[in-house]
């Protein structure tokens, strides 16, 4: 028998960063080394991505997966049985037909997800190669270690929607090495909460890690952290940079967005207009949902205005599918795409994406959600896949700082040059700037 065959299969029930219950999956081989992943959860989710099979009714307030955990073990391990491990699209092509749904209501994609990755460890240990190296050769790329996004405070669906806008992070495009984005990411962090403490606020954390935004307003986020960049002695715009996630599907839709903590609504030109005067203020790179998933119109017209000075990045907008990405570009939405295998549902269909993303020229950031755990697949995907990019959470908590620590651990093992640094900002006002100060 095939080394690589797959000879037992079963799923578990653990438990999210969240306190909530989730899907692991363990899957045996025929040479004796087995391969293990768990589902994650996303908050703020768009309404194209795959669905998560929850139980309903009263306990753990209707978020058991004690459905999704029979599936696999009743239906998907029998289906899977002697299939090779290796021969990841075949697997993943019959767990999409054995669901037949569009959206994977029926299976669950927390089910499939949690598979889908087992195989793909399984595979990597029956040729006792480390993940990064069986994803590089599936998908014929050089492996490179990704320029993180890392958040620095929370906000929207991830914080009590204490502020509307999701994620304030940093970037540094300018670091020499990985391990200087951490270094220079955990100076700002602690610089952010000594600015929090010292205005008398408390210092808890958001669901990723990022300190509880206590601010009158979105912009006085911004400006904090642009504070926290300086007192952490950087030039912000320089080595450091700053990118949001707006996830505008939260708070806006039929071109209409309400900014609750500043109370007032304001239509589709009216928040490309503020946007772009942050774009303009402070040292913005990135910026992901801009408008919301049902604003194409807007996606459009935000992208023809900024997207030759930031990268736009579609989440919610285009949920890790490859007719998405390549209906985006041909409307002249976004330039960047996010990627959440939990989005598409399986490994083979996410690799679609990242094809369909190279192909029209969208620069690739790999994603955890904001429901996480100590799995740390995503990490091996972003540098088998060349994604470029990574986004994990923030600067504390162990279920981001074991990605942040297995990047470290696989850049040991390519050595210094596989750093991207700040390649992913090519064609952005970074990469102009960058050229006139000395790295
Ligand atoms: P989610 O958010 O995991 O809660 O959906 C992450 C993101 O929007 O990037
Ligand atoms: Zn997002």
């Amino acid at each position: 028998m095939n080394a690589s065959a797959i000879t037992g299969l079963r799923a578990r029930r653990v438990w999210d960063s969240r306190g909530n219950p989730t899907v692991e999956v363990e899957v045996k081989t025929a040479s004796g080394v087995s391969g293990r992943a768990i589902a994650p959860a996303g908050a703020s989710r768009g309404t194209r991505e795959a669905l998560d099979l929850r139980d309903g009714g009263t306990g753990l307030q209707g978020m058991d997966v004690r459905r999704a955990v029979a599936n696999v073990n009743d239906h998907i391990a029998p289906l899977l049985k002697d299939m090779d491990a290796n021969d990841q699209a075949a697997v993943d092509a019959a767990l999409i037909a054995l669901d037949g749904t569009p959206l994977k209501s029926k299976l669950g994609g927390n089910a499939m997800v949690a598979t889908s990755l087992a195989v793909l460890h399984a595979a990597a240990a029956a040729k006792a190669v480390p993940l990064w190296r069986h994803v590089a050769d599936l998908t014929d790329e050089t492996p490179t270690l990704p320029l993180p996004e890392i958040q620095i405070f929370g906000g929207g669906a991830h914080a009590g929607r204490r502020v509307d806008v999701q994620d304030f992070m940093v970037m540094v495009p300018g670091a020499a090495s990985f391990d200087e984005v951490l270094e220079v990411t955990s100076e700002i962090y602690r610089a952010a909460g000594s600015l929090m403490k010292a205005k008398g606020h408390s210092v808890g954390v958001a669901d990723e890690g990022g300190w509880w935004p206590v601010f009158d307003s979105n912009e006085q986020a911004l400006e904090t952290l642009v504070r926290a960049i300086e007192a952490a002695g950087e030039t912000p715009g320089e080595r450091v940079v700053i990118s949001l996630d707006i996830a505008a599907s939260e708070f806006g839709s039929k071109g209409r967005y309400r900014l609750a903590l500043e109370e007032r609504e304001l239509d589709r030109d009216q928040i490309i207009d503020l946007l772009g005067r942050w774009i303009k203020d402070y040292p913005i790179a990135s910026i992901e949902d801009p408008l919301a998933e049902d604003d194409i119109e807007g996606m459009t017209a935000f992208t023809r205005e900024f997207g030759g000075k930031v990268q736009i990045i579609g989440d919610d907008y285009l949920v890790t599918n490859a007719d998405l990405v390549a209906a985006a570009e041909k409307a002249g939405a976004c330039n960047a795409v996010l990627i959440k295998v939990n989005q598409a549902g399986t490994v083979s269909e996410s690799l679609a994406c990242l094809a369909a993303a190279k192909a029209h020229n969208y620069r690739t950031i790999v994603s955890a959600r904001s429901g996480e755990t100590e799995d740390v697949s995503i990490c091996h995907l972003a540098v088998g896949l060349n994604a470029g990019q990574l986004k994990v959470g923030s600067f504390t908590r162990s279920e981001r700082m074991a990605k942040w620590n297995e990047c470290l651990r696989i850049g040991d093992e390519l050595g210094g040059a596989a750093f991207v640094a700040g390649k992913p900002l090519a064609n952005t006002w970074w990469a102009r700037q960058s050229e006139g100060y000395s790295k």
